[in-house]
């Protein structure tokens, strides 16, 4: 996710700007830049890559000014570059902004300016928001401000500079974070506390649809009516280095809690996108289907099987990145290969993309980092909107991912005609409500982290379930031994008889994943088996009336379509397993000898 700061002051805002951006690095960028106010004009530095190249091009020519703006960029439209780096100034170089967020109606906006004789620099979504704002400029920059904010679909938090108000900074709010510091020497805004903690802990927080105007002196606020806002500053306490993380003890934890909101933009993202990318596909010319990633990812691509064969009665395999390079794959231009990777750079994932490209299969790929190497080597790339994610074990991304790939198997269903219309909106609509669900779940982390105390002390955890819950067990038990080091393992319910079970004894805790309602009874059954054995069990499921006694603890989750269940089953799991970890005092961003990102076999 971008970053942002603003300073208006008696300082040099530069070496603020360019401290600011340094503290808000961990949010992940593969870009900065920033535009000072010196002059008469905007002098502008922006480069592509690490924030210390940036560095090296100020020393080799310094900017000056009281008045900046500055943003680490997280390329969500348009490759990582310089040009597409911002600040943007509009052609008449009168307005800059940075943008944090996405401006979902950005093309119509720009076909719009472009029929008017605006022409555009870069291939961003926010440059039409410096574009806008000059073509609607008569002279009062919170004027325009309202009224291209008027014309904006989707999130963004702005920091704006107006060559004809060349003391105040003003600063929008919708969707995306943004703080506004005020200090003795000069006022500030970031899209975060450690940006600005360094000169001040007078923090006033913005609600979404709230303008701020700083000035030296000064900070006002308004509504998008233009009626004066009164607020109050709040002061912080956090340290450095709690305030990265957003006051939370671990990236972990802050990602587990941003799912909601990453759910929502992926879905918004990717609906109009699938459908775009479908209408230049025909999937009819397939005869399979075959996911192949690895870790986690293999996990969501377990989770789709499920989806895709139950929706599109088509078949899938999934097969590990690792193997599927060295087993002489039965792939041809008749196979669709699906790829999963939230870094896109995982070494077996992209050799696999290779080895179905050399037989002839068509690639698509489901991705989070932008311009990655499977995003930019597949044959198709839906990207999740998860932004960066920082601990190793991954969370949101994971979500994104699922949200993604049912989006993807109700549009296959529907194209095969195994769908109908009505069904389809059904499912759709019901994708919709997940995020919300999962803000019920995240409200429960009192109950989950009370649990997972007591559950530090057993040596192996096993994760059962049956058909699409079976497949969220396997991710439920990589992350738990993954993060706490307890040994673990995932079973198929009804596979316990066959070996498994006679592992189970009383240092054991089975949590039982339980939410196909043709499968209840079969499940419960499992339990019962492990619990006569003297295993507890903590069980999963959205049936109101599961038992609770002694063995058995229960967490109620919210109701959906067993298909989408283990978007909220997996969420317990993750707070489960971090809650484990955190009571074993694990280095649980960083867990032993593993990588965020595998670049090598
Ligand atoms: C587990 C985890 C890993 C990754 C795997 C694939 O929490 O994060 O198992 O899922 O290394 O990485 P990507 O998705 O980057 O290809």
């Amino acid at each position: 996710m971008c970053g942002i700061i603003g300073y208006v002051g008696a300082q040099d805002a530069v070496p603020i700007i360019v401290d600011g951006l340094k503290k808000l690095e961990y949010r992940g960028y593969d870009s900065a830049g920033i535009a000072v106010y010196a002059n008469d004009g905007f002098s502008v530095a922006k480069q592509e890559g690490r924030l210390n190249a940036l560095e090296t091009r100020l020393e080799e020519q310094p900017l000056f000014g009281h008045l900046g703006i500055g943003h680490t960029r997280w390329a969500t439209h348009g490759e990582p570059s310089d040009v597409n780096s911002h600040p943007h100034i509009g052609s008449q170089n009168k307005i800059a902004i940075v943008h944090n967020g996405i401006i979902e109606n950005y093309k119509q906006l720009k076909e719009y300016l472009e029929r008017r004789g605006v022409s555009f620099a870069s291939q961003t979504d926010s440059e039409v928001i410096a574009q806008l704002a000059e073509y609607y400029h008569r002279g009062n920059i919170l004027d325009t401000v309202i009224k291209v904010t008027g014309r904006l679909e989707g999130s963004f938090a702005l920091g704006i500079m107006c060559l004809d108000e060349p003391e105040t900074l003003i600063a929008v709010k919708k969707d995306n974070p943004l703080i506004v510091g005020v200090s003795e020497h000069g006022n500030f805004i970031a899209s975060d506390v450690p940006a600005i903690l360094k000169h001040t802990n007078k923090v006033y927080y913005l609600n979404d649809k709230e303008i701020t105007i700083l000035r030296k002196d000064g900070v006002r606020f308004f509504d998008f009516d233009k009626e004066e806002l009164q607020k109050t500053p709040e002061t912080i306490t956090w340290s450095f280095d709690s305030a990265e993380k957003g006051g939370y003890p671990h990236f972990m934890l802050k990602e587990i809690m941003e799912q909601p909101k990453i759910m929502r933009d992926t879905i918004n993202n990717t609906s109009a996108s699938v459908r775009e990318a479908m209408n230049e596909l025909d999937i009819t010319q397939f005869n399979k289907i075959v996911i192949t990633a690895c870790g986690s990812a293999y996990n969501a691509g377990f989770v789709a099987k499920y989806v895709f064969e139950r929706l599109c009665r088509f078949p899938v395999e999934v097969e590990l990145a690792s193997e599927f390079r060295y087993k002489d794959p039965i792939v041809d231009e008749r196979t669709l290969v699906i790829l999963v990777s939230q870094s896109g750079e995982t070494a077996d994932t992209i050799a696999a993309m290779r080895e179905a490209k050399a037989r002839g299969a068509h690639t698509l790929s489901i991705v989070n980092v932008v311009g990655s190497a499977i995003a930019k080597e597949s044959d198709i790339c839906f990207y999740t909107a998860a932004g960066p994610e920082i601990a190793v074990a991954t969370t949101k991304a994971f979500s994104a991912q699922l949200v993604v790939l049912y989006i993807l198997a109700i549009e296959f269903a529907l194209r095969l005609g195994k769908l109908t219309a009505d069904d389809s909106d059904k499912l759709t609509a019901e994708i919709a409500l997940l995020p919300d669900k999962v803000e019920t779940l995240l409200s429960q982390v009192d109950t989950i982290q009370k649990y997972a105390a007591s559950c530090v002390g057993y040596k192996s955890i096993f994760f059962i379930g049956r058909n699409i819950d079976y497949a969220i067990a396997m991710e439920g038990s990589l992350k738990l031994k993954e993060i706490s080091y307890i040994h673990s393992e995932a079973y198929a319910g009804g596979e316990l008889k066959h070996g498994t079970i006679s592992l189970i004894e009383e240092e054991t805790l089975v949590v039982a994943i339980a939410n196909c309602e043709r499968l209840y009874p079969k499940i419960i059954s499992n339990v019962e088996q492990v619990i006569s054995r003297g295993a507890k069990v903590l069980l999963l499921s959205n049936f109101e009336n599961a038992e609770q006694n002694d063995h058995q603890s229960h967490i109620l989750l919210p109701p959906t379509v067993d298909l989408f269940s283990p978007s909220l089953s997996v969420i317990v799991l993750q707070l489960f397993s971090y809650y484990v970890a955190a009571n074993k005092g694990a280095d649980i961003d960083k867990p032993r000898n593993l990588a965020k990102s595998v670049t090598v076999e």
